[in-house]
């Protein structure tokens, strides 16, 4: 029998009690032993709940319980989380996690800490929710230099943007949405404006690429300026807008790595993520393309994720499962501005002939009342934004900016 404790109750804990309980028998079947939740940690009671003798308060009950060979960390957040995974893992213990904030920050360290004590730090639901990415990416793609990952990486808000493109609601009506469903994060302006994608790329990255990648040292937008004008002359020129997630391997060997939404064209498989869903397309020189789908958010698609890595760390009790990287290495994230993009501008206050003035080879350009929207030649940021502010200085308005993917 493996004993576990399950530590913070909220939406994704629930999903993984709930899981393990429902599936016990496919469950033991997999693990070829039986699986036992113990100990559930939380600074609350839930009398209601089914698992509710289950409920402690005190983490050292379970640090100092031989008996619990796995524990679960669902609390999320860096600080708490963070003294309890290391607290467990120095207990002999291994830990299984959805934390992407941890893994993406703190990920080097907790799993140096885990190899030296012999133990797991697994973290599959870290990125895309119930898709398997972690194990394909670091097994079944371990043949392949990666050249690049694109991917939809945050079920918020491309729920959002497909209620705002296909429905026409307001980003606050859809965010209550996501939040009603238990997609989004404690704090929303994790998923609205880029952090919780940002973070899931590093850690794609970061096994990608097997050195550390700090969410500081990405360019991360969000998507609160895209507004139904974007959305309709996206539409219009053949694109929708998804907020993604990019890391690409350059010649010198560094690393372009950014998160920002982008006009995608309609026919590519990225286009038709919809919704609560995530998509991850991984190019690789022998593999070529291959992309993952599926619920990037949710409690029992998180859940299920949580669950197949508590089998995997039953299974692997006394020996390691080798998913790893190493410290941050100097320079390897080169400038984001030096990425060649086409870019989707609108200016207020400005004529289509001043576009073509100082854009000559524009395209899809579309002169309104509010505005001029065009399409720009692949350029650098910098050569992008120079051209637009000889634009704003004589009187246009910047609306908005938004690379497409080519
Ligand atoms: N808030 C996250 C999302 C949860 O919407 O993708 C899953 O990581």
């Amino acid at each position: 029998m493996v004993k576990l404790a399950i530590l913070g109750f909220g939406t994704v804990g629930t999903g993984v009690a709930e899981v393990l309980s429902q599936n016990a028998q496919t469950i033991n079947a997999h693990a070829a032993d039986t699986i036992e939740l113990k100990y559930i940690l939380d600074i609350r009671d839930f009398p209601e709940s089914p698992f509710a003798d289950k409920v402690i308060h005190d983490f050292s009950v379970i640090e100092n319980d031989p008996e619990i060979r796995i524990v679960v960390e669902t609390i999320g957040g860096l600080r708490v989380a963070y003294d309890y995974t290391k607290r467990a893992l120095l207990a002999g213990k291994s830990v299984v996690t959805s934390n992407k904030e941890l893994v993406a920050e703190r990920g080097a360290e907790l799993i140096k800490l885990a190899r030296e004590k012999n133990v797991n730090y697994l973290f599959e639901a870290s990125v895309g929710g119930g898709i398997p990415i972690i194990r394909p990416l670091t097994q079944c793609l371990s043949a392949n230099d990666i050249h690049e990952i694109t991917g939809v990486l945050n079920g918020t808000t491309n729920y959002i943007l497909t209620r705002m493109q296909k429905d026409g609601v307001a980003l606050e009506t859809a965010l209550k949405e996501a939040q009603e469903n238990g997609y989004a994060e404690a704090n929303p302006s994790a998923d609205i404006d880029g952090p919780d994608a940002c973070r899931k790329i590093c850690i794609l990255a970061d096994l990608a690429f097997g050195h550390h990648i700090a969410p500081s040292a990405v360019t991360t937008e969000g998507i609160s300026g895209i507004t139904q004008q974007d959305m309709q002359y996206a539409k219009d020129a053949g694109y929708v807008i998804k907020l993604l997630g990019r890391v690409v391997r350059r010649d010198d060997g560094r690393i372009n790595i950014l998160v920002a939404p982008h006009l995608v064209p309609m026919e590519r498989p990225l286009a038709g993520v919809s919704g609560v869903f995530n998509g991850i397309v991984v190019i690789g020189n022998a593999i070529d393309e291959v992309m993952f789908y599926g619920r990037g958010a949710g409690k029992l698609p998180t859940a299920s994720a949580v669950a197949a890595d508590v089998i995997d760390a039953a299974k692997h009790l006394v020996s390691r499962k080798f998913i790893d990287w190493s410290d941050d290495a100097p320079d390897f994230v080169a400038d984001t501005n030096e990425m060649i993009y086409r870019y989707c501008v609108r200016l207020g206050n400005c004529t289509a002939a001043q576009v073509l003035a100082v854009f000559p080879h524009a395209q899809s350009v579309t002169e309104t009342p509010e505005y001029t929207a065009f399409i720009t030649d692949p350029a650098s940021a910098r050569d992008v934004e120079r051209k637009i502010d000889r634009l704003c200085a004589d009187g246009a308005v910047q609306q908005s900016r938004i690379r497409i993917l080519d």
